[in-house]
């Protein structure tokens, strides 16, 4: 059967990418967001994953605000990168999955879930920028990728615990899965941050820290702050912390936390790096 061995939760700002490109992960100001990465890597490079399910937010490229799915899975062979504006270099293409992307979407069906089911799909930095961070060089096309999208751009938007539901959905499909696989899970995005308007630049990092603390061993705890509270205490597009949950809800109950990392501002956000290993 696969198996869910793990959950990984990042950053995933362009300005990121850039700093890829331009070798800066040395200088003062990259260093320390940086170095929330060899540990995780390392991880990556024993437990060596067939598959990554990647909880991610689409910023406008593939679906903008005219149709905006609430979830939406990919289940194509194979996805490319067409970000705009951001200035990022083109990457390689990232590879897909289609047997157990289908297993998932039938599963999220009988689950109640009204997915939309993607044959075909661009992918943003959301998606790219951690692939990225993992596996430098851009090495990481024998990764089999399976895009999990969740709306953080257009109100209004699902719940903290709608959305750790569906990552127990997810792990309920993989687990299921008659194939012997090792499944990753990636919660990309947040933490606090907003990019446009009067508070443009905020970031709130008691609340951060409290998220990473309750994510690992009291999730249920944050069902308790509506997507409207995550706008207050953690900025406009604060909501991407529901990838997070995402993740965290293909977890088990109980996971070890094998490292984390928490470093502001990285451009306008907190950034929240950690590996949770299933118990
Ligand atoms: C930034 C953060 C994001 O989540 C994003 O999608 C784009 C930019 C930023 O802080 O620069
Ligand atoms: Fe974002």
């Amino acid at each position: 059967m696969a198996k869910i061995i793990g959950g990984i939760t990042t950053s995933h700002i362009p300005a990121i990418g850039r700093a890829i490109t331009l070798n800066l992960q040395e200088t003062p100001y990259w260093k320390p967001f940086f170095d929330g990465y060899p540990p995780i890597r390392q991880w990556l490079g024993e437990k060596k994953p067939d598959i990554v399910v990647l909880f991610y937010n689409d910023h406008g490229l593939e679906f903008f605000l005219n149709k905006k799915p609430t979830f939406s899975i990919g289940v194509a062979p194979q996805y490319i990168s067409d970000d705009e504006g951001w200035g990022i270099a083109t990457i390689p293409p990232v590879t897909g999955e289609t047997e157990l992307s289908w297993h998932i979407c039938n599963t999220l069906v009988e689950d109640e879930f009204d997915i939309t089911i993607c044959q075909e799909m661009k992918v943003d930095h959301g998606l790219t920028i951690p692939l990225q961070l993992m596996w430098p060089g851009n090495t990481y096309g024998h990764i089999k990728v399976i895009p999990v999208c969740i709306n953080c751009e257009q109100h209004p938007m699902p719940s903290l615990k709608r959305c750790f539901n569906l990552g127990r959905s997810i792990a309920k499909a993989i687990e299921t899965f008659d194939k012997d696989l090792n499944v990753v899970v990636f919660g990309t995005g947040g933490m606090s941050h907003q990019l446009d308007g009067q508070r443009a630049g905020f970031i709130n990092k008691p609340f951060d820290l409290m998220c990473m603390n309750k994510i690992v061993n009291e999730p249920e705890d944050l069902f308790q702050y509506s997507v409207r509270d995550l706008v207050e205490q953690a900025g406009a597009q604060g909501p991407e912390l529901n990838m997070w949950m995402g993740m965290r809800g293909a977890l088990n109950g109980k996971v070890t936390e094998l490292h984390r990392n928490y470093h502001i501002p990285i451009s306008n956000t907190g950034a929240g790096t950690m590996l949770l290993e299933n118990k």
